[in-house]
This record gives C-alpha cells, sequence and structure tokens, in this order.
C-alpha cells in the first residue's frame, strides 16, 4: 500500500525512457544533456510541452526543441520553493524576495525561477541552440505579439 502510494505521489515527476528517446531524437548531444540536467520534474514538463506540440501537428524543430528546453535554467527547485515563488508572484513581492546572493536557498531558488528565461536563452546559444530556439526561450514567459511560434509554445508550456 504505501508503495503504491509512493508510486502514485511520484508518477509523471520522474521521465521515462519514452520521455527520454522522444528528447533524443530532437536534441543533439550538447542540448540533450542540458536536458538532462534539469530538475526530473521538469524534464517531464519539457517532453509534455514538445509532446503536446508534435502531437498537434507542430514540427518546426526550433520550436518542438525550445519545448524541450525553455526552462532549462530554473536549476533545483525544491516543492517550497516553487510554492514560494507562485505566492510571491501573486502577492506582488517576488521581485523583493527573490535574490541571487542570499543566504537562503529558497531565496536564491526564486531569483534562478524570475531569471530563467534570459538565462536559459544564453545557456542554450552556448549549447549550439539555433538563434530561434534561444529567443523563443527568453520571450517564453512575456507577450506573443504577433509570434504565432511563441503563442504556441506558450499554449503548449501552460497545457503541459
Ligand atoms: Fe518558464
Ligand atoms: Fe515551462
Amino acid at each position: 500500500m504505501r508503495q503504491r502510494l509512493r508510486q502514485f505521489l511520484e508518477a509523471g515527476r520522474t521521465p521515462s525512457e519514452a520521455d527520454l528517446a522522444f528528447a533524443r531524437r530532437y536534441l543533439q548531444p550538447d542540448l540533450f544533456s542540458l536536458f538532462r540536467s534539469q530538475h526530473p520534474r521538469d524534464m517531464v514538463h519539457g517532453a509534455a510541452t514538445a509532446r503536446w506540440l508534435v502531437e498537434r501537428g507542430y514540427e518546426e524543430p526550433d520550436l518542438v526543441i525550445a519545448g524541450f528546453v525553455h526552462d532549462v535554467a530554473k536549476g533545483f527547485q525544491r516543492r517550497w520553493d516553487r510554492a514560494a515563488f507562485v505566492l510571491c508572484s501573486r502577492t506582488g513581492v517576488a521581485g523583493w524576495a527573490a535574490n541571487e546572493e542570499s543566504r537562503l536557498e529558497i531565496r536564491r531558488a526564486m531569483d534562478r525561477t524570475r531569471r530563467h528565461s534570459e538565462r536559459g536563452a544564453a545557456m542554450l546559444l552556448k549549447a549550439g541552440a539555433s538563434a530561434r530556439v534561444a529567443e523563443l526561450t527568453a520571450l517564453h514567459h512575456g507577450p506573443p505579439g504577433g509570434d504565432r511560434v511563441l503563442a504556441l509554445l506558450q499554449e503548449a508550456d501552460a497545457a503541459s
């Protein structure tokens, strides 16, 4: 019973073999290493975002690749780091609470989340991603404007 409960609680939080094989099909080795360096939950989220797109026929490589790796700079996040960020964002104090140099891990984690778009873009360029993948990553929490591909990435992100 305890085992079943644990399986239930952990379901979907670690990438499956199918997730990894799917990622390997789209990501060149350096990008795949970056993908693999994420928190397991972010790997699952990235694979689900990419799958949402491919299953709907949106197979443009830059878009699908961005689906896999757009959150690559979030780094390690404990469950309460994520919860604190959501709470602080809703109450408008995330900018104050997030602090890269804080002695408190929770405040450093919030800083990583706040800046993960632009930092992710820089990491991806360094790993050999295209300028378009970096651009989609940099902008994935901003207003899409007339960028239909970015709007699709945001829809897939929100659904995953
Ligand atoms: Fe994100
Ligand atoms: Fe995301």
